[in-house]
Protein backbone atom coordinates (compact mmCIF):
# COMPACT_ATOMS: atom_id res chain seq x y z
CA UNK A 1 0.00 0.00 0.00
CA UNK A 2 2.97 2.60 -0.73
CA UNK A 3 1.76 5.92 -2.40
CA UNK A 4 3.85 5.91 -4.71
CA UNK A 5 3.01 5.04 -8.41
CA UNK A 6 4.80 3.61 -11.67
CA UNK A 7 3.51 6.55 -13.53
CA UNK A 8 2.86 9.71 -11.41
CA UNK A 9 0.60 12.33 -12.90
CA UNK A 10 2.52 15.02 -11.23
CA UNK A 11 4.66 16.58 -13.80
CA UNK A 12 5.89 19.88 -14.85
CA UNK A 13 3.58 23.21 -14.41
CA UNK A 14 0.67 20.21 -13.33
CA UNK A 15 -0.13 21.82 -10.08
CA UNK A 16 -0.67 25.83 -11.56
CA UNK A 17 2.66 27.44 -10.18
CA UNK A 18 4.80 24.58 -11.70
CA UNK A 19 6.12 23.85 -8.38
CA UNK A 20 6.56 20.30 -8.82
CA UNK A 21 8.75 18.31 -11.59
CA UNK A 22 8.60 14.77 -12.60
CA UNK A 23 10.85 13.04 -10.30
CA UNK A 24 9.93 15.35 -7.43
CA UNK A 25 9.29 13.59 -4.24
CA UNK A 26 5.45 13.59 -3.99
CA UNK A 27 4.79 16.38 -1.72
CA UNK A 28 1.47 14.96 -0.84
CA UNK A 29 -2.31 16.43 -1.36
CA UNK A 30 -1.99 19.76 0.52
CA UNK A 31 1.06 21.06 -1.42
CA UNK A 32 0.17 19.91 -4.73
CA UNK A 33 -3.14 21.19 -4.81
CA UNK A 34 -2.94 24.29 -2.10
CA UNK A 35 -4.30 26.63 -4.31
CA UNK A 36 -7.23 24.26 -4.58
CA UNK A 37 -7.98 23.73 -1.10
CA UNK A 38 -9.03 25.49 1.96
CA UNK A 39 -5.62 25.79 3.55
CA UNK A 40 -3.77 28.52 4.78
CA UNK A 41 0.41 29.14 5.74
CA UNK A 42 -1.50 28.90 9.60
CA UNK A 43 -3.12 25.40 8.67
CA UNK A 44 -0.38 22.24 10.07
CA UNK A 45 0.20 19.80 7.04
CA UNK A 46 -0.74 16.27 9.45
CA UNK A 47 0.35 13.78 5.76
CA UNK A 48 0.95 10.41 5.34
CA UNK A 49 1.79 11.40 1.74
CA UNK A 50 -1.26 10.86 0.61
CA UNK A 51 -3.02 10.48 -2.61
CA UNK A 52 -1.00 10.17 -6.53
CA UNK A 53 -2.55 6.66 -6.90
CA UNK A 54 -2.35 4.43 -9.67
CA UNK A 55 -4.85 4.52 -12.75
CA UNK A 56 -4.53 1.44 -14.14
CA UNK A 57 -5.37 0.53 -17.25
CA UNK A 58 -8.30 -2.34 -17.38
CA UNK A 59 -8.18 -3.91 -21.05
CA UNK A 60 -10.19 -7.10 -20.40
CA UNK A 61 -13.03 -5.47 -18.49
CA UNK A 62 -13.22 -2.56 -21.30
CA UNK A 63 -13.60 -5.95 -23.91
CA UNK A 64 -16.64 -7.16 -21.63
CA UNK A 65 -18.10 -3.83 -21.34
CA UNK A 66 -17.68 -2.92 -24.80
CA UNK A 67 -15.96 0.57 -24.48
CA UNK A 68 -12.76 2.01 -25.71
CA UNK A 69 -10.73 2.28 -22.35
CA UNK A 70 -11.50 1.40 -18.58
CA UNK A 71 -8.89 2.58 -16.36
CA UNK A 72 -9.13 2.09 -12.50
CA UNK A 73 -8.47 4.46 -10.06
CA UNK A 74 -6.76 2.19 -7.38
CA UNK A 75 -7.28 4.26 -4.04
CA UNK A 76 -6.81 0.99 -2.24
CA UNK A 77 -2.94 2.60 -2.50
CA UNK A 78 -3.39 5.55 -0.66
CA UNK A 79 -1.56 5.04 2.93
CA UNK A 80 -4.42 3.38 5.31
CA UNK A 81 -5.81 1.48 2.03
CA UNK A 82 -8.74 3.37 1.27
CA UNK A 83 -10.23 6.76 -0.54
CA UNK A 84 -10.76 8.56 3.08
CA UNK A 85 -7.08 9.68 3.61
CA UNK A 86 -7.77 12.47 0.82
CA UNK A 87 -10.12 14.15 2.62
CA UNK A 88 -9.21 12.80 6.20
CA UNK A 89 -5.26 14.46 5.98
CA UNK A 90 -7.23 17.56 5.32
CA UNK A 91 -10.02 17.31 7.82
CA UNK A 92 -7.40 16.24 10.14
CA UNK A 93 -5.00 19.66 9.57
CA UNK A 94 -8.00 21.78 9.64
CA UNK A 95 -8.54 19.96 13.55
CA UNK A 96 -4.69 20.69 14.46
CA UNK A 97 -5.23 24.24 13.02
CA UNK A 98 -8.27 24.59 15.48
CA UNK A 99 -6.29 23.19 18.21
CA UNK A 100 -9.05 20.28 18.45
CA UNK A 101 -8.90 17.93 21.40
CA UNK A 102 -10.58 15.39 19.85
CA UNK A 103 -11.92 13.95 16.19
CA UNK A 104 -14.77 11.88 15.97
CA UNK A 105 -16.47 9.80 13.47
CA UNK A 106 -19.51 7.09 12.54
CA UNK A 107 -17.71 4.64 10.37
CA UNK A 108 -18.55 1.70 8.38
CA UNK A 109 -14.77 0.61 8.78
CA UNK A 110 -12.74 3.14 6.18
CA UNK A 111 -13.23 5.88 8.05
CA UNK A 112 -12.32 4.99 11.47
CA UNK A 113 -8.98 3.40 10.22
CA UNK A 114 -8.23 6.96 8.64
CA UNK A 115 -9.12 9.16 11.55
CA UNK A 116 -7.36 7.11 13.64
CA UNK A 117 -3.82 7.24 11.49
CA UNK A 118 -4.28 10.83 10.72
CA UNK A 119 -5.17 11.51 14.49
CA UNK A 120 -2.16 9.20 15.88
CA UNK A 121 -0.38 11.50 13.54
CA UNK A 122 -1.15 14.68 14.65
CA UNK A 123 -1.29 13.73 18.47
CA UNK A 124 -5.31 14.41 18.21
CA UNK A 125 -7.61 11.53 20.45
CA UNK A 126 -10.19 9.52 18.03
CA UNK A 127 -13.03 8.74 18.60
CA UNK A 128 -15.33 6.07 16.31
CA UNK A 129 -18.57 4.73 16.75
CA UNK A 130 -18.96 1.83 14.77
CA UNK A 131 -22.76 -0.96 13.79
CA UNK A 132 -21.18 -3.09 15.67
CA UNK A 133 -20.49 -6.65 14.13
CA UNK A 134 -20.45 -4.73 10.98
CA UNK A 135 -17.42 -3.72 10.03
CA UNK A 136 -14.65 -6.03 8.08
CA UNK A 137 -11.53 -7.37 10.10
CA UNK A 138 -9.05 -5.43 8.92
CA UNK A 139 -10.74 -1.87 9.39
CA UNK A 140 -11.30 -2.38 12.85
CA UNK A 141 -7.99 -3.49 13.87
CA UNK A 142 -6.61 -0.70 11.76
CA UNK A 143 -8.78 1.78 14.08
CA UNK A 144 -7.79 -0.04 17.29
CA UNK A 145 -3.76 -0.24 16.77
CA UNK A 146 -3.97 3.33 15.93
CA UNK A 147 -5.46 4.14 19.44
CA UNK A 148 -8.95 5.20 18.47
CA UNK A 149 -11.22 4.95 21.49
CA UNK A 150 -13.83 2.63 19.35
CA UNK A 151 -17.27 2.62 20.80
CA UNK A 152 -19.44 -0.27 19.16
CA UNK A 153 -23.91 0.62 19.49
CA UNK A 154 -26.20 -2.17 18.67
CA UNK A 155 -28.06 -0.36 15.70
CA UNK A 156 -26.97 0.80 12.36
CA UNK A 157 -24.50 3.38 10.20
CA UNK A 158 -27.36 5.67 9.67
CA UNK A 159 -27.97 6.37 13.98
CA UNK A 160 -24.14 5.73 14.67
CA UNK A 161 -23.46 9.21 12.38
CA UNK A 162 -26.42 10.79 14.63
CA UNK A 163 -25.08 10.32 17.84
CA UNK A 164 -21.36 11.60 16.49
CA UNK A 165 -23.29 14.62 15.23
CA UNK A 166 -24.71 15.81 18.53
CA UNK A 167 -20.97 14.84 20.06
CA UNK A 168 -19.85 16.59 17.87
CA UNK A 169 -21.64 19.51 19.16
CA UNK A 170 -19.25 20.19 22.22
CA UNK A 171 -16.60 22.82 21.83
CA UNK A 172 -13.28 20.91 21.06
CA UNK A 173 -15.02 17.92 19.07
CA UNK A 174 -14.23 18.22 15.54
CA UNK A 175 -17.23 15.56 12.84
CA UNK A 176 -14.85 14.06 10.62
CA UNK A 177 -17.43 12.22 8.70
CA UNK A 178 -17.92 13.50 4.91
CA UNK A 179 -20.74 15.68 6.59
CA UNK A 180 -17.26 17.68 7.50
CA UNK A 181 -17.16 19.43 4.42
CA UNK A 182 -13.51 19.99 4.47
CA UNK A 183 -13.68 16.00 3.60
CA UNK A 184 -15.28 16.83 0.36
CA UNK A 185 -12.32 19.23 -0.89
CA UNK A 186 -10.09 16.79 -0.14
CA UNK A 187 -11.37 14.07 -1.91
CA UNK A 188 -12.52 15.98 -5.62
CA UNK A 189 -8.20 15.88 -5.61
CA UNK A 190 -8.76 12.57 -6.59
CA UNK A 191 -10.73 13.34 -10.04
CA UNK A 192 -8.23 16.60 -10.42
CA UNK A 193 -5.39 13.17 -10.69
CA UNK A 194 -7.26 11.39 -12.95
CA UNK A 195 -7.18 14.50 -15.48
CA UNK A 196 -3.60 15.49 -15.01
CA UNK A 197 -2.77 11.89 -16.30
CA UNK A 198 -5.22 11.26 -18.78
CA UNK A 199 -4.49 14.86 -20.41
CA UNK A 200 -8.72 15.58 -20.06
CA UNK A 201 -11.95 14.00 -18.14
CA UNK A 202 -13.07 10.43 -19.38
CA UNK A 203 -16.55 10.51 -20.56
CA UNK A 204 -17.69 8.34 -17.85
CA UNK A 205 -17.02 7.89 -14.43
CA UNK A 206 -18.26 4.67 -12.34
CA UNK A 207 -18.25 5.18 -8.05
CA UNK A 208 -19.62 3.13 -5.61
CA UNK A 209 -21.95 5.13 -3.32
CA UNK A 210 -22.51 4.78 0.42
CA UNK A 211 -22.83 7.91 2.13
CA UNK A 212 -22.43 9.85 -1.39
CA UNK A 213 -19.94 12.13 -0.40
CA UNK A 214 -17.48 10.30 -3.43
CA UNK A 215 -19.35 10.92 -5.63
CA UNK A 216 -20.14 14.92 -4.39
CA UNK A 217 -16.29 15.23 -4.11
CA UNK A 218 -15.09 13.70 -7.83
CA UNK A 219 -18.08 15.66 -9.24
CA UNK A 220 -16.85 18.71 -8.08
CA UNK A 221 -13.11 18.03 -8.84
CA UNK A 222 -14.36 17.78 -12.14
CA UNK A 223 -15.68 20.78 -12.42
CA UNK A 224 -13.24 22.73 -10.66
CA UNK A 225 -10.99 21.98 -13.31
CA UNK A 226 -12.84 21.88 -16.38
CA UNK A 227 -13.90 25.44 -14.63
CA UNK A 228 -10.10 26.56 -14.90
CA UNK A 229 -9.65 25.20 -17.95
CA UNK A 230 -7.67 22.11 -17.45
CA UNK A 231 -10.30 19.67 -18.57
CA UNK A 232 -12.27 20.26 -21.74
CA UNK A 233 -15.22 17.94 -20.89
CA UNK A 234 -16.72 16.80 -17.66
CA UNK A 235 -17.97 12.98 -17.44
CA UNK A 236 -21.20 11.35 -17.14
CA UNK A 237 -21.29 10.27 -13.19
CA UNK A 238 -22.85 6.87 -12.90
CA UNK A 239 -22.71 6.12 -9.06
CA UNK A 240 -23.67 2.56 -8.26
CA UNK A 241 -25.28 1.56 -4.56
CA UNK A 242 -25.81 -2.59 -3.69
CA UNK A 243 -29.43 -3.78 -3.93
CA UNK A 244 -29.97 -4.00 -0.70
CA UNK A 245 -28.98 -0.72 0.42
CA UNK A 246 -30.55 1.39 -2.62
CA UNK A 247 -32.22 3.98 -0.93
CA UNK A 248 -31.04 6.92 -3.98
CA UNK A 249 -32.44 4.48 -6.55
CA UNK A 250 -35.62 3.56 -4.38
CA UNK A 251 -36.32 7.08 -3.59
CA UNK A 252 -36.56 6.38 -0.02
CA UNK A 253 -34.50 5.98 3.20
CA UNK A 254 -34.26 2.02 3.75
CA UNK A 255 -34.07 1.41 7.24
CA UNK A 256 -32.52 -1.96 7.55
CA UNK A 257 -29.30 -1.63 4.83
CA UNK A 258 -28.14 -5.44 3.79
CA UNK A 259 -25.48 -6.10 1.65
CA UNK A 260 -22.66 -7.60 2.15
CA UNK A 261 -20.48 -4.53 0.67
CA UNK A 262 -20.31 -3.50 4.14
CA UNK A 263 -18.50 -0.12 3.52
CA UNK A 264 -21.66 0.88 1.38
CA UNK A 265 -24.58 -0.42 3.69
CA UNK A 266 -26.23 2.61 4.45
CA UNK A 267 -30.06 3.39 4.13
CA UNK A 268 -29.67 7.04 4.33
CA UNK A 269 -26.85 9.03 3.03
CA UNK A 270 -25.62 12.36 4.03
CA UNK A 271 -24.97 13.74 0.88
CA UNK A 272 -27.98 12.28 -1.23
CA UNK A 273 -28.75 15.87 -2.64
CA UNK A 274 -25.38 16.47 -3.81
CA UNK A 275 -25.38 12.67 -5.47
CA UNK A 276 -28.53 13.50 -7.17
CA UNK A 277 -27.00 17.01 -8.37
CA UNK A 278 -24.05 15.17 -9.54
CA UNK A 279 -25.92 12.61 -11.37
CA UNK A 280 -28.42 15.29 -13.08
CA UNK A 281 -25.55 17.89 -13.86
CA UNK A 282 -23.73 15.58 -15.75
CA UNK A 283 -26.49 13.74 -17.48
CA UNK A 284 -25.52 10.71 -15.41
CA UNK A 285 -27.41 7.66 -13.66
CA UNK A 286 -27.53 6.22 -10.01
CA UNK A 287 -28.62 2.38 -10.16
CA UNK A 288 -28.22 -0.56 -8.09
CA UNK A 289 -26.17 -3.77 -8.52
CA UNK A 290 -26.66 -6.83 -6.86
CA UNK A 291 -24.73 -8.63 -4.34
CA UNK A 292 -23.97 -11.27 -6.88
CA UNK A 293 -22.79 -8.82 -9.38
CA UNK A 294 -20.53 -7.05 -6.62
CA UNK A 295 -18.80 -10.41 -6.02
CA UNK A 296 -18.78 -11.67 -9.65
CA UNK A 297 -16.80 -8.12 -10.25
CA UNK A 298 -14.81 -8.98 -7.08
CA UNK A 299 -13.49 -12.10 -8.35
CA UNK A 300 -12.93 -10.34 -12.23
CA UNK A 301 -10.55 -7.60 -11.04
CA UNK A 302 -8.43 -9.67 -9.00
CA UNK A 303 -8.64 -12.93 -11.79
CA UNK A 304 -8.16 -10.90 -14.88
CA UNK A 305 -6.64 -7.20 -13.85
CA UNK A 306 -4.94 -8.23 -11.20
CA UNK A 307 -6.58 -5.78 -8.53
CA UNK A 308 -7.53 -7.09 -5.14
CA UNK A 309 -10.06 -4.51 -3.78
CA UNK A 310 -13.05 -4.72 -1.09
CA UNK A 311 -16.28 -5.57 -2.03
CA UNK A 312 -17.92 -1.96 -2.33
CA UNK A 313 -15.25 -1.17 -4.38
CA UNK A 314 -16.11 -3.47 -6.98
CA UNK A 315 -19.79 -2.32 -7.14
CA UNK A 316 -18.23 0.33 -10.00
CA UNK A 317 -17.19 -1.96 -11.80
CA UNK A 318 -20.17 -4.59 -11.70
CA UNK A 319 -22.03 -1.25 -12.17
CA UNK A 320 -20.43 -0.72 -15.36
CA UNK A 321 -21.07 -4.03 -16.09
CA UNK A 322 -24.85 -3.55 -16.04
CA UNK A 323 -24.79 -0.29 -17.24
CA UNK A 324 -23.49 -1.69 -20.60
CA UNK A 325 -26.28 -4.35 -20.75
CA UNK A 326 -28.11 -1.77 -20.07
CA UNK A 327 -27.16 -0.01 -22.74
CA UNK A 328 -25.82 3.58 -21.18
CA UNK A 329 -22.37 3.61 -22.14
CA UNK A 330 -20.92 3.62 -25.70
CA UNK A 331 -18.53 1.67 -27.62
CA UNK A 332 -16.18 5.19 -27.88
CA UNK A 333 -16.31 5.48 -24.26
CA UNK A 334 -12.99 6.37 -21.85
CA UNK A 335 -14.54 5.25 -18.53
CA UNK A 336 -12.97 5.72 -15.25
CA UNK A 337 -13.81 3.11 -12.12
CA UNK A 338 -13.14 4.46 -8.53
CA UNK A 339 -11.89 1.21 -6.52
CA UNK A 340 -12.25 2.84 -3.14
CA UNK A 341 -10.43 0.43 -1.08
CA UNK A 342 -7.91 -2.43 -1.07
CA UNK A 343 -8.93 -5.83 -0.46
CA UNK A 344 -6.96 -6.98 2.55
CA UNK A 345 -9.40 -4.59 4.12
CA UNK A 346 -11.52 -7.85 4.38
CA UNK A 347 -9.49 -11.09 4.36
CA UNK A 348 -12.85 -12.58 5.83
CA UNK A 349 -14.77 -12.06 2.63
CA UNK A 350 -11.64 -13.13 0.13
CA UNK A 351 -11.36 -16.20 1.73
CA UNK A 352 -15.25 -17.34 1.81
CA UNK A 353 -14.75 -16.89 -2.06
CA UNK A 354 -12.07 -19.51 -2.09
CA UNK A 355 -11.04 -23.30 -1.90
CA UNK A 356 -8.19 -23.61 0.78
CA UNK A 357 -6.98 -27.40 0.32
CA UNK A 358 -6.42 -29.79 3.06
CA UNK A 359 -2.20 -30.12 3.86
CA UNK A 360 -0.27 -33.00 2.17
CA UNK A 361 3.22 -34.82 3.04
CA UNK A 362 6.47 -32.21 1.51
CA UNK A 363 6.96 -34.44 -1.07
CA UNK A 364 7.93 -32.62 -4.84
CA UNK A 365 5.86 -35.44 -6.84
CA UNK A 366 3.02 -34.87 -4.41
CA UNK A 367 3.32 -30.98 -4.63
CA UNK A 368 3.42 -31.38 -8.17
CA UNK A 369 0.64 -33.25 -8.62
CA UNK A 370 -1.45 -31.45 -6.14
CA UNK A 371 -0.77 -27.96 -8.56
CA UNK A 372 -1.33 -30.01 -11.54
CA UNK A 373 2.18 -29.56 -13.20
C1 LIG B 1 -14.48 1.05 0.35
C2 LIG B 1 -15.57 2.05 0.26
N1 LIG B 1 -16.19 2.21 -0.90
C3 LIG B 1 -17.19 3.10 -1.05
C4 LIG B 1 -17.60 3.88 0.00
C5 LIG B 1 -18.70 4.85 -0.21
O1 LIG B 1 -18.25 6.16 -0.22
P1 LIG B 1 -19.27 7.32 0.15
O2 LIG B 1 -19.78 6.99 1.52
O3 LIG B 1 -18.48 8.56 0.10
O4 LIG B 1 -20.36 7.24 -0.86
C6 LIG B 1 -16.98 3.75 1.25
C7 LIG B 1 -17.41 4.54 2.41
O5 LIG B 1 -17.16 4.19 3.54
C8 LIG B 1 -15.92 2.82 1.37
O6 LIG B 1 -15.28 2.65 2.53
Amino acid sequence: MSPSSTKPPFRKGAFGKGAFMKGDRWPGLIEAYREHLPVSDATPVITLLEGNTPLIEAPRIAARAGVARVLLKVEGSNPTGSFKDRGMKLAVSKAAEADAKAVICASTGNTSASAAAYAARAGIICAVVIPAGQIALGKLAQALIHGARVVPVTDTFDVALDVVREIGEQPGVVVVNSVNPVRIEGQKTAAFEIVETLGDAPTVHCIPVGNAGNITAYWRGYREFADAGRAKRRPRMLGWQAAGAAPIVRGERVLHPETIATAIQIGNPASWQQALDARDESDGHIGAVTDGEILDAYRLLAAVEGVFVEPASAASVAGLLRAATEGLVASDDVVVCTLTGHGLKDPERAIDQVEVGEPIAAVASDVAAAIGL
